[in-house]
C-alpha cells in the first residue's frame, strides 16, 4: 500500500473512487437561546448543508466530525438533527469535547452505526471502497483529548481485522502539533501513540480530524493528517503563543467551510477545502 502515488487523472465515477464531505464543529445552540460567541450556527449549518447537497456528483456519506453543539442538551441534539435532516447523504457521527455521549446516544438513537454498550461512540463505517473507522476522543468534561490504551486496543483490532483494506481514521481532536499553542494544548494528547499504530499499518491512508476550527495539513508518522474548519467558525491562527481562548477576539471574518475528500486508489486522499459564504 504505497503512499505517493501519482493521480491518473481519472474522473469520479469512473473508476473505484470515494466521495466524502466532512463538516465538523458546528456548536449548534437551541433557537432562541445564544449561540457560540454570537455566531449564527444554525444559518451556517443550513447553508453548509445546502451545498454539500448541491455538489455533483454527490459525496457517498457525509462524516459530522465531533462539537455537534453548542453545550450538549437535548435541544441542541434536536436542533443539529433538524438541520441535518435534508442531507441526502447518509450522515455518520462522532462526539466532540463540546458533546455529552449520553445526550447524543439518545438523540441519533436510529443511528446504527453506533455502538450501544454505554462506551466509546467509536465505529467501522464498511461497504465503500475506503474504510472508515471513526474513533472518539472525548475525555468528560476536559477540552483536550485522549485514545488512551482500551481505546488504541479497539483500534488496533479493526486495523489487524482488515489490513488489505484502505483506511482513513476519523477523530475529533487533531494528534498532531498545529504551532497554535492555545489549540495545542487541547489536541489529542496521545498522538505519539497513536502515530505507532500509523507506522504499523500501511493501509492507514488519512486521518482526518476538527476541533482546530481551521484548516491545517502535516505528515503524521507518515501518513497525511488534516484538520477541518468549523461550519460555525474560524480561529484566528495565532503562532505567538500568546492568544488564550475564550475570547470573542480569537475568532476570524473567515467563513464557514467544510471539507471534500476524494479517494482514489491509485492517488489516495486528496482533501479540499469548500468555503461557504456566511
Ligand atoms: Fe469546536
Ligand atoms: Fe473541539
Amino acid at each position: 500500500m504505497g503512499r505517493s502515488r501519482l493521480p491518473e487523472g481519472r474522473a469520479i465515477g469512473h473508476s473505484a473512487a470515494m466521495l466524502i464531505a466532512q463538516i465538523s464543529d458546528m456548536h449548534i445552540n437551541a433557537p432562541g437561546t445564544p449561540s457560540m460567541s454570537g455566531v449564527d450556527t444554525i444559518g451556517n449549518l443550513e447553508r453548509c448543508v445546502a451545498a454539500v447537497n448541491a455538489l455533483d456528483p454527490a459525496p457517498e456519506l457525509v462524516l459530522a466530525t465531533g462539537d455537534l453543539t453548542k453545550d450538549g442538551t437535548a435541544d441542541e441534539y434536536a436542533t443539529l438533527r433538524a438541520l441535518l435532516a435534508p442531507l441526502t447523504a447518509p450522515v455518520y457521527a462522532i462526539p466532540g469535547n463540546h458533546d455529552i455521549r449520553e445526550a447524543m446516544r439518545e438523540a441519533f438513537a436510529d443511528a446504527a452505526y453506533l455502538p450501544r454498550d454505554g462506551g466509546y461512540m467509536h465505529y467501522a463505517i464498511e461497504g465503500h471502497d475506503l474504510r472508515l473507522i471513526a474513533l472518539d476522543t472525548v475525555v468528560a468534561m476536559a477540552p483536550h483529548g485522549m485514545l488512551d490504551d482500551g481505546r488504541l486496543e479497539w483500534l488496533t483490532a479493526r486495523l489487524e481485522e482488515a489490513p488489505d483494506r484502505p483506511t482513513a481514521l476519523v477523530m475529533h481532536h487533531p494528534p498532531f502539533l498545529s504551532g497554535y499553542a492555545a489549540m495545542d494544548a487541547m489536541r489529542c494528547l496521545d498522538g505519539e501513540a497513536l502515530g505507532a499504530l500509523v507506522v504499523k499499518h500501511a493501509q492507514i491512508e488519512g486521518i482526518l480530524s476538527g476541533h482546530l476550527h481551521r484548516a491545517a495539513h502535516v505528515n503524521f508518522f507518515g501518513t497525511t493528517a488534516t484538520a477541518s474548519p468549523s461550519t460555525a467558525a474560524q480561529l484566528r491562527l495565532d503562532l505567538s503563543g500568546t492568544v488564550t481562548l475564550g475570547e470573542r477576539a480569537i475568532w476570524s471574518d473567515d467563513p464557514p467551510a467544510y471539507m471534500l475528500h476524494l479517494w482514489q486508489p491509485d492517488a489516495g486522499l486528496t482533501s479540499h477545502v469548500m468555503q461557504v459564504p456566511a
